[in-house]
């Protein structure tokens, strides 16, 4: 990702932070199911970072393992203001998950929920890795290709851009955190599958939360071609409505005993 790209990511979703808990059904599910894997103590009352916090949905959890020592870090003004809003009195820092402002062994636990898909994997995992203390854990999560299956296929019917976002495979997630001295002790894959009633409320949800941010910014569609990507995905119709796939790759993983990072 360039730093254009990065700016126009940023601000999408600094726009999208005052509407994004009415759209982050499948952010919210992901990361209960990601607390659930929290090991009690995991924290051991120690330093608690949730980079990529968003509105700050997982705060009051993590405050649960951290008492006082949580800072929640985003690169979105506006997400860090709601983030405060839901969790007073945490320390809200301003700044990119490339780059965290933190020394190094600084926290105990690292959280980070559907945000990894936003960066470039190995140097966002190597800062992950590199603010743990020798025993702590990062809890992540991030998307895998199969997301967003059906309205890759949809667009697909009417040209070949690349007008939704590609995410890394699995392989590769464990490749960069073998890379970072990360060592996993739990990964899996899980699809979440939402349904909606039409193609608009799909990209309503994508829109929603500020993920509607395209690598190629491809030229926009004719109404027609509109159509035929409605048509083409129409046909996947179930009696719940419209699917969409999610991939979700659930991490937890621990520094490696040799400690490359
Ligand atoms: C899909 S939201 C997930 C938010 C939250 N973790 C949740 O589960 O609801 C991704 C968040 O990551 C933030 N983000 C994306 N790239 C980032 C980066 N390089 N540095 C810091 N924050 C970033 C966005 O601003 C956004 O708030």
């Amino acid at each position: 990702m360039d730093s254009l790209e990065r700016r126009r990511v940023q601000s999408a979703f600094d726009r999208a932070a005052l509407r994004y808990d009415q759209w982050s059904e499948l952010q919210q599910r992901v990361a209960r199911d990601l607390a659930t894997t929290l090991e009690p103590g995991a924290a051991a009352g120690g330093w608690v970072l949730d980079a990529g916090c968003g509105t700050g949905d997982a705060l009051p959890w993590l405050a649960r393992h951290a008492q006082e020592r949580l800072v929640a870090l985003d690169f979105a003004p506006a997400m860090l203001q709601a983030a405060r809003r839901r969790q007073p009195g945490v320390a809200a820092v301003c700044a990119d998950l490339h780059a965290l402002p933190f020394c190094a062994g600084r926290f105990d636990l690292v959280w980070t929920s559907l945000t990894l898909q936003w960066c470039r994997l190995a140097p966002a995992l190597g800062e992950c890795a590199r603010v743990l203390t020798p025993a702590g854990r990062l809890y992540a999560t991030t998307l895998g290709p199969a997301t967003l299956g059906e309205l890759r296929t949809a667009f697909a019917a009417v040209d070949t851009h690349p007008r939704v976002r590609s995410f890394s495979a699995a392989a590769e997630v464990s490749a960069a955190l073998d890379v970072c001295g990360l060592l996993p002790l739990r990964f899996e894959t899980r699809i979440y599958t939402l349904y909606r009633p039409s193609l608009r409320a799909v990209l309503d949800d994508i829109k929603g939360i500020g993920a509607n941010v395209s690598a190629a910014r491809p030229a926009p569609l004719s109404r027609a071609a509109w159509r035929a990507v409605e048509a083409q995905y129409e046909r996947l119709r179930t009696a719940q409505g419209l699917p969409t796939s999610y991939e979700v790759l659930q991490v937890v993983a621990a520094r490696a005993p040799s400690g490359r990072s």
